[in-house]
């Protein structure tokens, strides 16, 4: 595991957008395994600026994000879909057909996930999938207890998560979903190659557990030791617990 520390959010969102060019520019159609939240936003943003002025061919790629909430209406705001119109699909040029997020809302849940695990299968696995952490220590939705061989399934949100995304709700944690659909830890590690980014002090802690204490199924993001090609990307407030 390489962990790279930069000196602020900006930086470290930078070098992350930097390592997603290098994939697509060297691959061509990459497939991106892609994520959401507040930390992702920087990053997007920093593709986008930079495709605009050195393309590298992001609109020929392919995607497929971590996860979905499940329950909400099919045009909220708050969708993982949305967002990913919103910071990132809309403005690179990717259609539909090139992007893909799980399905919350399937009549049959589990056959979607599993249409999910042949769709990743079918366009060649994933060049590069980016991950956030949450302060469960979840790497997509995999909540403490996943199993590292998890595959695409649906679970139940922790208590802190809904109270993290709580934000995007209108500050009520009530009213984040009880649900998701997500990639499973098993189905991740399969990535050829994984980047982690977090940032701000409020991560901290539960970086420095992930990176740096033993590998439990509590904290789903020490499942990423396992992988032989995984680059963590922090800024110095999200590194601020870490040991030497
Ligand atoms: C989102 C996802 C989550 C987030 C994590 C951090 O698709 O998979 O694991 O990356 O919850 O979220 P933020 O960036 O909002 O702190």
């Amino acid at each position: 595991m390489k962990i790279i520390i930069r000196p602020d959010a900006t930086a470290a969102c930078t070098t992350v957008a930097d390592m997603m060019r290098t994939v697509v520019r060297a691959k061509g159609r990459a497939v991106l395994g892609l994520a959401t939240g507040r930390t992702m936003e920087a990053v997007y943003a920093d593709l986008l600026s930079q495709e605009a002025r050195d393309p590298v061919g992001l609109s020929g790629c392919t995607t497929f994000n971590l996860d979905e909430y499940c329950g909400l209406a099919p045009d909220s705001a708050q969708s993982y879909r949305a967002y990913m119109e919103a910071h990132l699909f809309e403005a690179a040029g990717l259609t539909r057909a090139q992007t893909h997020v799980p399905d919350g809302r399937a009549s049959d849940i589990d056959a979607a996930c599993t249409a999910y695990e042949n769709a990743i299968r079918a366009a060649g696995g994933i060049d590069l999938q980016l991950l956030g952490i949450g302060e469960t220590g979840h790497i997509g939705f995999n909540e403490p207890l996943s199993s590292f061989a998890s595959r695409t399934r649906r679970v139940q949100l922790d208590a802190r998560t809904r109270s993290q995304n709580a934000e995007m709700f209108a500050g009520l944690d009530e009213d984040v979903p009880t649900d998701a659909v997500t990639m499973g830890v098993g189905t991740i590690l399969e990535a050829r190659r994984i980047v982690l980014l977090a940032t701000g002090a409020a991560k901290a802690g539960i970086v420095a557990r992930a990176l740096q204490g033993p590998i439990t199924a509590m904290i789903s993001a020490t499942a990423l030791h396992f992988h032989p090609d995984v680059t963590v990307v922090l800024d110095t407030a999200a590194a601020a617990d870490l040991v030497d």
